[in-house]
């Protein structure tokens, strides 16, 4: 801790959090992404918090071309098994074949996601950099209290990683389609077999202008306060 108290420039902080968004039709596939940039916003992520302060974390930066079309190739296939409802994640409901009201936002919203998502299906091979973050241990048969602190300790240093680099007008995308191949990724990568991974960061210049907030459901939909019936005021 220091003594000095640094002032917060809360606007900057606060666009940053509002447009870090999944950037899918605007990554550039050309300009090439300069490493220390990425090296910066790694070590940003380093600040997240970890369970126990374990810092068990391990960051894989793939830019090999050869490495980046495997790992299309597998996206590409994963994503048609998702697309054709044939993931254990299809059984739980929650993608984006998920169907809502006419009205709700969600519904409204899921056209340009398929569009989006379909594209970065297409083109993922392209993107110059890809960020594979990674726990220690694996623990998919463990119960929740495990699973929380092992996810817990990275997927917040993930989504500041995204943060970090969006305030450097880098873009990127949180993607875990290519899980369904996690195996045959880690031996391509030399990632060892008591390692998860946990997302799959296409990283890449914006093209275009700024990124704008998201529609969301209103927060007085989705907050509660002290019993689940009772809406935040
Ligand atoms: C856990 C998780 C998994 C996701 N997996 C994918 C994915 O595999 N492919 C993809 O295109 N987007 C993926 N997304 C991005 C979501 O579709 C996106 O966050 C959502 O549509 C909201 O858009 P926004 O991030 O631009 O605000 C994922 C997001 C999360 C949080």
């Amino acid at each position: 801790m220091t003594d000095e108290i640094q002032p917060i420039d809360l606007a900057s902080v606060d666009h940053v959090l509002k447009t870090t968004r999944s950037v899918r039709k605007r990554l550039d596939f050309e300009r090439p992404v300069p490493m220390a940039l990425i090296r910066e916003a790694l070590d940003i992520a380093l600040q997240a918090p970890t369970g126990a302060n374990t810092q068990t974390w391990r960051f894989m930066v793939v830019t090999d071309p050869a490495a980046r079309e495997a790992i299309a190739d597998c996206y590409r296939k994963a994503a048609a098994a998702y697309v054709e409802g044939r993931t254990a994640l299809s059984r739980t409901g929650v993608t984006m074949m998920r169907e809502y009201e006419a009205e709700d936002l969600r519904q409204q919203q899921r056209a340009a996601l398929m569009k989006s998502g379909g594209y970065l299906i297409q083109h993922l091979h392209k993107a110059p950099v890809m960020i594979i973050p990674c726990i220690e241990g694996r623990f998919e048969r463990d119960d929740v209290f495990t699973q929380a602190s092992m996810w817990g300790s990275i997927l917040p240093a993930t989504w500041s990683l995204m943060l970090a680099l969006r305030a450097r007008r880098l873009a990127s995308a949180w993607t875990t389609l290519h899980l369904q191949y996690e195996r045959e990724i880690s031996a391509l990568l030399g990632i060892p077999d008591d390692y998860t991974q946990a997302a799959l960061l296409p990283v890449a210049w914006l093209t275009g202008g700024d990124l704008k907030p998201a529609a969301r459901l209103p927060l007085a939909e989705v907050a509660f306060q002290n019993r689940w019936e009772q809406h935040l005021d």
